[in-house]
């Protein structure tokens, strides 16, 4: 089924230069780019953005770091797109979790520095789409 998600490139991607590098394994397994953007954050977006973590421990320090620099948000298209970036992007926890040849295992460390987020279901995705690019399906 042809869906979208929405992937962001947060601050450490942007100022180690893998911004290239992301769009280019996103493009690579056959995802279309629909929309992109840097965008310096808002607090008021990341909270939103955010939300279901409001209750969580690091919640404070991942607000500070994505409105520290600013992110590439971009919505990548295509059949199974949620599932197919999520497997591109791999675990939350770069070593822990994510496999070599994934995006956070083959450059993270730190879970908080895990270079992308994407989205987690088609209700998240419908959710940060609408919040990130409100005039993209409209
Ligand atoms: P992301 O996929 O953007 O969704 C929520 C983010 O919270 C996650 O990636 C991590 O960057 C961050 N995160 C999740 N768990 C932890 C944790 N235990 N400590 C710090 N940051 C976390």
């Amino acid at each position: 089924m042809t869906e979208q998600t929405l992937v962001l490139i947060k601050p450490d991607g942007v100022e180690r230069g893998l911004i290239g590098d992301v769009i280019a394994r996103i493009e690579r397994k056959g995802l279309r780019i629909a929309a992109l953007e840097l965008r310096q954050v808002t607090t008021e977006v990341a909270s939103e953005h955010y939300a279901e973590h409001a209750e969580r421990p690091f919640f404070n320090d991942l607000l500070e770091f994505i409105t520290s620099a600013p992110v590439v948000a971009l919505v990548a298209e295509g059949e199974r797109a949620i599932p197919a970036f999520r497997q591109l992007a791999g675990g939350t926890d770069p070593v822990e979790k994510a496999a070599p040849g994934t995006i956070r295992g083959d450059f993270g460390l730190e879970t908080q520095f895990n270079i992308v987020h994407g989205s987690d279901s088609p209700e998240s995705a419908a959710r940060e789409i609408a919040l990130w690019f409100p005039h993209l399906n409209s």
